[in-house]
């Protein structure tokens, strides 16, 4: 560009002037009111079907899933096992019976646990028969079988508010994650024993650490609101301190439970340690 073709300034502001507004012929930024108009109901039009058609797949797709059950598994998986209490980190303990601060937070985590089992938050629920499935398909809201402290013994907290911590008998509460549907065959059990140490012994409770069937199926959060979900307990008594013991427990005695994957050792199973000093 010469210098010669620049505009005067006064020049360049009219045209822009104009621009903005030319009185003239009406036109806003280049356009009528009346081709603005068009352009919003245009744009407006355009959004709102595309909103609608968002909204409207949307809601189609949602009213083919269920709250409850997932749309897409191709079977009902197996459950992991987990324990309570849990340490942190790593699945191992280590207990000094004359520190009671290396077991108290254990002990208060297994009573936290053990809340919803107490008499008194079951009274409403319902005594079942042991040993079968506790079908209720069609049956809303679905009810919920009690499951009794008592059967826990020793590690019940009715008589040992310390849970076997102090005495070097410490228990460990092993249970099932919950699945949906899952109704398991045979005689599910949880079976633990010890892989490292000697001067030990395990016991279950209630026993022979049996599932009992009536705690099956499980129907969701939403719609088995008060499920009590069955709980093995485990007696680790030391014979002697100073050892560390390992343990391994697994579900046992039903075939479509599996217990022994090699990519997961949490599936059907559950491995830790515990360390005990004095
Ligand atoms: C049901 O409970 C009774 C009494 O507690 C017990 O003797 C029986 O073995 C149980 N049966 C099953 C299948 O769990
Ligand atoms: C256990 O705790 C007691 C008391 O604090 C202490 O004297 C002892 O050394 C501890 N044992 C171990 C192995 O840390």
């Amino acid at each position: 560009m010469t210098k010669d073709e620049k505009k005067p300034l006064e020049q360049t502001l009219g045209e822009w002037k104009r621009f903005i507004y030319n009185p003239g012929s009406g036109e806003i930024l280049g356009r009528t009111a009346e081709s603005w108009g068009l352009i919003l109901l245009f744009y407006l039009a355009f959004y709102g079907f595309l909103a609608a058609l968002f909204t409207f797949t949307m809601w189609v797709m949602l009213q083919t899933l269920s709250d409850e059950t997932p749309k897409y598994r191709d079977q009902i998986s197996s459950p992991g096992l987990t324990i309570v209490p849990k340490p942190p980190g790593a699945l191992e303990f280590s207990l000094n019976i004359s520190k009671p601060a290396t077991y108290e937070n254990y002990i208060d985590a297994i009573k936290e646990f053990l809340r919803e089992y107490e008499g008194k938050k079951q009274e409403h629920l319902l005594q079942c028969r042991n040993g079968t499935f506790f079908e209720q398909d069609n049956i809303f809201p679905k009810k919920t079988c009690k499951f009794s402290l008592e059967t826990l013994g020793p590690c019940s907290g009715l008589n040992d508010v310390n849970f076997g911590y102090p005495d070097g008998n410490p228990c460990i509460f092993v249970k099932m994650n919950r699945i949906i549907g899952l109704r398991p065959q045979g005689e599910p059990r949880i079976v633990c024993a010890v892989k490292e140490g000697t001067e030990v012994n395990l016991a279950t409770f209630p026993k022979d650490g049996r599932l009992d069937l009536m705690y099956f199926p499980y129907y969701g959060k939403k719609l088995h609101v008060n499920y009590r979900q069955p709980v093995v307990a485990l007696q680790v008594q030391f014979q002697s301190y100073n050892q560390e013991v390992s343990i391994e427990c697994k579900i046992e005695g039903s075939p479509n439970l599996r217990n022994q994957d090699e990519r997961d050792k949490f599936l059907g199973r559950v491995a830790f340690k515990i360390s005990l000093t004095q």
